[in-house]
């Protein structure tokens, strides 16, 4: 059986797969679920200082097993989660990162009730709904990395326009990027109604799932050849092989929303599973073995 141990971010890690920000993970109850059934670790739902107001529906089918959603972050207090993410942290074994947002003032404060109450491994913060200017969201991350001694990892949205200037700028910052969020705006809608299949403004959400995968790859790849801080990938992975594409493409780790979002908490055991098995078949002995190499082959080829 192929080791799928491995340590990023000074953290231990049974296996690479772990769920991504989501509804997957909105509750303790969905996380120990998918702390028992062989997550390697676990992320919550996006929390914020002020609760969410989403509009109905936030969810919607498109082309080629893709979703849109317009879900923004956590809807309800913030007071009300920290209680469910001790639980968590207090009933497993498997690190737990904390998801939070937005302005450099709330995630300082988050990030310290988080290092004093739940005691998460890390945390990571969302670049979503931030804007398209670099120097905020750097003032975000000198913000929280001020307010905590834990590692801190910083979201990327596949849509911001100066995406290699941002990591660059992070780099010296934070310990590692999670790459991607949902693209968008995106839009689809049933021609027989004619009307929106989301309820955000004019029907626009953000697109995730199978149809994002090439998008994520190509991200993670991008900035895999531009950074040295590790990388947590994640854009439509719902098996084992998609998962060990990440893993060439050079990710540490890989996160899993949509797919779980469909098939339920033991989808992120399940990829580990089949990580394992497509390892041993394609005679790999451990992740590491793949790691990068996708990138190396590169290099290789140009040598
Ligand atoms: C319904 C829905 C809600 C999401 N909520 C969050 C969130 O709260 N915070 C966040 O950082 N990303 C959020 N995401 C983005 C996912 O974490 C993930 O980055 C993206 O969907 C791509 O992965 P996937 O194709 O496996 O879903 C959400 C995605 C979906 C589909």
């Amino acid at each position: 059986m192929a080791d799928l141990k491995s340590n990023v971010f000074g953290i231990d890690f049974p296996n690479p797969v772990m769920p991504a920000a989501g509804p997957n993970v909105k509750t303790a109850a969905l996380m120990l679920k998918a702390a028992e059934t062989g997550a390697g670790s676990i992320v919550s739902k996006t929390f914020s200082i002020l609760p969410a107001v989403d509009p109905r529906p936030t969810m919607k089918k498109t082309i080629a097993g893709g979703l849109l959603n317009c879900e923004t972050w956590l809807e309800d207090e913030y007071s009300k989660f920290i209680p469910e993410l001790k639980t968590v942290s207090n009933s497993t074994e498997i690190p737990l990162i904390a998801s939070i947002g937005y302005s450099a003032k709330d995630v300082a404060e988050l990030g310290r009730i988080l290092e004093d109450e739940v005691k998460p491994a890390a945390i990571e913060f969302s670049t979503h709904y931030t804007g398209h200017d670099i120097s905020p969201l750097i003032e975000v991350a000198e913000s929280l990395k001020k307010s905590v001694s834990i590692p801190v990892l910083m979201k990327i949205s596949p849509n911001f326009p100066k995406l290699e200037e941002l990591v660059l700028t992070a780099e010296p910052i934070v310990d590692g990027f999670v790459a991607v969020n949902s693209f968008g705006p995106a839009l689809d809608f049933n021609p027989s109604k004619c009307s929106p299949s989301l309820g955000s403004s004019w029907g626009q959400g953000w697109m995730s799932g199978p149809p994002l995968q090439p998008i994520a790859l190509g991200i993670v790849c991008q900035l895999a050849r531009l950074v040295k801080k590790p990388i947590i990938g994640v854009g439509g992975i719902s098996s084992g092989e998609d998962a060990a594409k990440f893993l060439m493409a050079g990710a540490s780790l890989v996160q899993v929303c949509t797919a779980a979002i469909s098939g339920g908490p033991e989808t992120y055991g399940r990829i580990a599973s089949e990580l394992s098995a497509w390892l041993d078949s394609e005679g790999y002995n451990s992740v590491s073995d793949i790691k990068n190499k996708y990138i190396d082959n590169l290099e290789n080829r140009r040598n």
